[in-house]
């Protein structure tokens, strides 16, 4: 099989051949998504929400990220993969940021990061770039930052913010991101983000008029119950599913039903 290469991006988004992309956190899941034929696989700091059970994303450490990537990446034949650097891992110093990232390179073997922000870590995205890292953008809600803003509803709604993110998306493209996420904007904005720029923008709550798509994957699958949002389209109800698997082998274990003669030596 042929890999999924940043430079294969671009030529998809040339000729208007939509980008499909998908988070994973493990083996066994990243497994079934590169078998699926996703273009590219995210190992995304949702996994503090999705995996550890926490709140928000602020918790999950670079060294979390750098055993959920490296699970991902065994699996990985086709897939580009691209990885979170966590809060913390390149805000304050751009030095600091491109040892985060030569870190998820060296240890997880990924094959780019993805860093929150325009302006405000453009340092840091220069930095990480000159070192030969291919570096996703992300700009829109940026859950990191959620303490700043207080709430995940949709961004750039005002004029003002919808230009600051346009001159953002510029800048990353300048600076040489591969892709930028545009996450929980007005799809008009995001089709003229997108419009503006030559780089692939794959957008989650984005609308239509972008060049890719990302989901969660324990959002579309349903597994995730309380989170609901416009923008999620689920393609399973895995969390009754499995609810229910796991219902029946209680009752056939009770039952002394598992195992019969054929389930033993
Ligand atoms: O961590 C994540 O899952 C993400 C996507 C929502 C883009 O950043
Ligand atoms: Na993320």
């Amino acid at each position: 099989v042929k890999r999924v290469t940043t430079h294969i991006l671009q030529e998809m988004k040339a000729r208007g051949e939509k980008i499909s992309m998908l988070t994973a956190y493990d083996y066994t899941m990243g497994r079934i998504v590169d078998q699926a034929g996703m273009d590219v696989i995210l190992v995304g700091d949702s996994a503090s929400n999705v995996m550890a059970g926490h709140e928000t994303t602020v918790p999950i450490t670079l060294d979390q990220m750098i055993y959920h990537a490296a699970s991902v990446i065994r699996a990985i034949k086709r897939a580009l993969v691209v990885v979170d650097l966590p809060f913390g891992a390149y805000q304050g110093d751009s030095k600091e940021a491109l040892r985060s990232a030569i870190r998820i390179m060296k240890e997880a073997e990924a094959h780019s990061v993805k860093l929150e922000g325009g302006r405000e870590i453009i340092e840091s995205v220069n930095r990480i770039l000159s070192a030969g890292i291919p570096v996703m953008g992300h700009l829109g809600l940026t859950p990191q930052s959620i303490y700043k803003f207080g709430t995940y509803t949709v961004r750039a709604k005002e004029e003002a913010e919808a230009k600051r993110l346009i001159e953002d998306a510029k800048m990353l493209e300048e600076a040489g991101v591969f892709a930028i996420v545009l996450e929980k904007v007005p799809a008009a904005l995001a089709t003229e983000v997108a419009k503006e720029l030559t780089i692939p923008v794959i957008g989650i709550g984005a609308g239509g008029g972008v060049d890719g798509q990302v989901l969660v994957m324990h959002d579309m699958l349903g597994i995730t119950q309380e989170f609901s949002p416009r923008f999620l389209r689920r393609y399973h109800n895995l969390y009754q599913e499995m609810l229910g698997a796991f219902e029946n082998y209680i009752a056939d274990v009770k039952s002394s039903d598992f195992p019969n003669e054929k389930e033993q030596y």
